[in-house]
């Protein structure tokens, strides 16, 4: 078969490590041609391809990025361009196309199928917000460098007396937070399904100094907001999938912390370095297994389906269940979290 990879959306540690074990296992058991298309569903509407064999994948398991690149490409907001895409897959004779994405990528996906598209899905997000799936790749990676962010934050916080504020992603969903604060002994984590309120903040902080902790160290996430309020943004500019920039929560919250508090705050953000480098060995297997079952659907013709992982087993869900769907996180966990708050 000649089969097309792509990737879409934001990266996120561990693409290679699928692009790499489809085109192993497609070339090694099955002798499919593989084809790289470039930069999301762009690269469908551009012709921009890349030959993908053996050599094109050797020595990309641990690196971070895409070897394809990748954009937020909506085809669905260019004229004709669904038509398109399925004009050029004829002629560059693409019998299936595995779509490495999260939400935005995945529901091109599935859209893309009333068209005659065939595709199979491979859940990518560092928000690990994806429906159907336990996780998605680089999810590990990014808690990992958010629980390492908090480590060196916690020495210099003490140190200083003051709040330290570590503001990482998470646009609607709270997992990085709760899972890197849980990690990294975080004082207080504020996350988008639990709208904050600042008095509490501030009680909790005052809780802490009362029993002689001179220093607290919160991790917000990117899309958490007061209550009765709205998320901090960037830039009102929407992408083309309709998503605005957030981000300046940390500085809300260090700003408001020092007007009703007479404590020193300091914020970080964690930003994009949440995304780059290297994946974590957990990242690097979940990605490999994710590549490995992907191209077994192909040749199952498993389309309009995406591999997922349902307690360390691999599993198979159909796209219908998955796009518009959100995993918030798991409040049992967040329990146990807020157990060591304040
Ligand atoms: O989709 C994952 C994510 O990292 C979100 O957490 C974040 O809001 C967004 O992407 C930022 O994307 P970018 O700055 O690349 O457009």
């Amino acid at each position: 078969m000649k089969v097309g990879i792509l990737s879409g959306g934001g990266d996120a540690p561990g693409i290679n490590a699928v692009i790499r074990a489809v085109v192993r296992k497609g070339i090694k058991q099955y002798s499919d041609d593989l084809l790289g298309i470039k930069d999301g569903w762009n690269g469908l509407l551009e012709n921009a391809y890349m030959p993908l064999d053996f050599n094109a994948v050797s020595g990309i398991l641990p690196r971070g990025g895409s070897i394809l690149g990748t954009t937020r490409t909506n085809p669905f907001k260019r004229e004709k361009g669904a038509e398109k895409i399925m004009k050029n897959v004829r002629e560059a004779g693409l019998d299936a196309v595995v779509v490495i994405g999260g939400d935005d990528t995945l529901s091109v996906a599935h859209k893309m199928a009333e068209y005659g598209l065939k595709c199979v899905g491979v859940p990518k997000t560092i928000d690990n917000d994806l429906a159907g799936t336990d996780y998605t790749f680089g999810f590990n990676t990014a808690v990992t460098i958010a629980t390492d962010a908090l480590d060196k934050l916690h020495t210099t916080a003490e140190t200083h007396h003051r709040v330290m504020i570590l503001e990482v992603m998470g646009r609607y969903t709270g997992w990085i937070a709760v899972e890197a604060g849980l990690a990294g002994g975080a004082d207080m984590i504020l996350i988008p399904e639990k709208p904050f309120d600042m008095d509490e903040v501030c009680e909790f902080i005052k809780r802490r100094q009362a029993r002689g902790r001179t220093f607290s160290l919160i991790v917000v996430a990117e899309g958490a907001k007061p209550k009765g309020g709205v998320e901090i943004v960037y830039s009102e500019s929407l992408d083309e999938f309709g998503h605005i920039r957030l981000g300046g929560v940390g500085y809300y919250l260090g700003k408001e912390i020092e007007k009703y508090m007479q404590t020193e705050t300091r914020v970080v953000t964690l930003g994009h370095l949440q995304r780059g480098g290297s994946p974590t060995p957990f990242d690097r297997i979940l990605a490999t297994r994710f590549g490995i079952a992907a191209i077994d659907h192909v040749h199952q013709k498993k389309f309009g389906h995406m591999v997922a992982i349902k307690g360390n087993k691999m599993a198979s869900v159909p796209l219908k269940d998955v796009v518009g769907k959100r995993k918030t996180v798991d409040l049992e966990l967040y329990d146990i979290a807020s157990v060591f708050f304040g």
